[in-house]
């Protein structure tokens, strides 16, 4: 059994968290926890056909962000990996510099000091140099940065479309096969 930690933040594009959610659901020995920031909770119902109760009800076990005392606050709750999808870059800032005052930056800063899979879909447009430094700092402590950027070789012809492809990109990172993608072959 496979246990993955998802959590959304309040970057625009939570729908790539939530179909990244929907597409757990099918796989089969996969568990998935769930943690939704308090400005996702705002954005999603803004900008998704979803309320918060269908989202938390896609995930397995789904945990308040103020809730420091839940399962995966601690090391000792073994998980296989995390996705923070989408990442804002208050919550990249946080990570980067261990300040784990919420569920979800402490979940992180337990992934990174037991050195397991962090995969992170940070989301802002430009992204100023403090964005890129924190970011590069991350990523040079292995941890995966995989923003949802459109990939136009795939001919992408809805909204749909382009987030399957970012979930696929995902997916990928947990070594787990994606059917609805497309892929390149020359
Ligand atoms: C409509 C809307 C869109 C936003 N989009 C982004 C975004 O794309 N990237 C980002 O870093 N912050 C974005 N923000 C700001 C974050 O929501 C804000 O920094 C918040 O404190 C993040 O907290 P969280 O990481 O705990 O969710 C947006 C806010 C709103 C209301």
């Amino acid at each position: 059994m496979k246990k993955f930690l998802i959590a959304i933040t309040g970057a625009s594009g939570a729908i790539h968290g939530i179909k990244l959610l929907e597409s757990l659901r099918p796989v089969g020995n996969v568990e998935t926890h769930l943690i939704l920031s308090e400005t996702a909770e705002w954005t999603i119902p803004y900008e998704t056909e979803y309320s918060i109760k269908q989202v938390r009800e896609l995930a397995d076990h789904s945990y308040s962000n103020n809730h420091m005392w839940e399962a995966p606050a601690s090391g000792s709750f073994y998980m296989d990996a995390m996705v923070i999808c989408p990442c804002s870059m208050k919550t990249i800032s946080a990570i980067r510099i261990g300040f784990a005052d919420n569920l979800i930056t402490r979940s992180a800063d337990v992934f990174i000091k037991e050195s397991r899979k962090l995969i992170l879909c940070p989301r802002e447009t430009p992204l100023s140099a403090i964005h890129l430094d924190n970011m590069s700092y991350l990523a040079h402590l292995g941890i995966c940065i995989l923003p949802p950027m459109t990939s136009l070789y795939t001919k992408p012809t809805s909204i749909d479309d382009i987030v399957n492809h970012h979930v696929m990109k995902i997916f990928d990172q947990l070594n787990i096969d994606y059917p609805n993608g497309k892929r390149w072959q020359s």
